[in-house]
């Protein structure tokens, strides 16, 4: 596990967008797997700057994001597919039918999930995954519970995530009660995986999933199996953090 601590923001950012160009330098088609949220914006910004200033190109590059609200039509300010359009895809060179999220206003749930499983397993692995947590430490929209799914599936989303993300909707009622999410299985398979989390509101639950033991009520845990996991944090969300 290699955990970096980091004074600011912008450095922050800086070495995670290092982390995904670099990736992408090196492998022109390489395929990512994104999260959405408050945590990975300046990120993306970073690499959006990246590749206005020429250094790092996304025309080639495939994408797989983690989660989708279902019942919002794609083009809702808040889907997931909006948010990536307007802080990524919109914003870069890729091309939209190489990035790929879960549909979640599709009429047939589970035939969605499982296009989306059809999708990962045709693209072979995803290089390297973007991941936030959540205080509760859900990877994904992998919500903690006395079981985990390897596969593409709908979770109920924890009240305590749905109060989390009231603050991209105009009230708390409109956050969605599902979504689709990757499950634990896809996600570990990534060949390599950064996890990134700011602000002091995230530290107990980091140290709950580096350290504390693997289990299904914290699923951030389990990326303590992972070979060649990145864990990068600011200085607040690193406090109980040892380096
Ligand atoms: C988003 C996702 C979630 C978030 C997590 C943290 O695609 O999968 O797991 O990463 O809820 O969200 P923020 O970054 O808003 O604190």
């Amino acid at each position: 596990m290699n955990i970096r601590i980091f004074n600011s923001q912008e450095d922050l950012n800086e070495a995670a967008a290092d982390l995904i160009g670099g990736l992408v330098l090196r492998n022109p088609s390489a395929v990512l797997g994104l999260a959405t949220g408050g945590t990975p914006v300046g990120i993306y910004a970073s690499l959006v700057r990246r590749c206005a200033a020429g250094i790092v190109r996304f025309r080639d590059v495939t994408t797989f994001n983690l989660d989708e609200y279902v019942g919002l039509p794609k083009n809702h300010p808040e889907s997931y597919f909006s948010y990536m359009r307007k802080h990524l895809f919109d914003a870069v060179d890729a091309r939209p039918e190489r990035c790929h999220l879960p549909d979640g206003s599709a009429a047939d749930i589970a035939a969605e999930c499982a296009r989306y499983d059809g999708l990962l397993a045709q693209a072979g692995r995803i290089d390297l995954q973007l991941l936030g947590i959540g205080h509760n430490g859900h990877i994904g929209f992998n919500e903690p519970d006395h079981a985990l799914l390897s596969g593409t599936h709908v979770v109920e989303l924890k009240p305590s995530t749905r109060e989390a993300n009231a603050r991209f909707f105009d009230s708390p009622e409109q956050v969605p009660t599902h979504a689709i999410t990757m499950g634990i299985g896809s996600i570990l398979k990534a060949q390599s995986i950064l996890l990134v989390a700011r602000g002091a509101d995230k530290a107990e639950i980091m140290q709950r999933a580096l350290y504390g033991p693997i289990t299904t009520d914290c699923p951030a845990s389990l990326l303590q199996t992972h070979a060649d996991l990145h864990v990068y944090v600011d200085t607040a969300a690193g406090r109980l953090l040892n380096v």
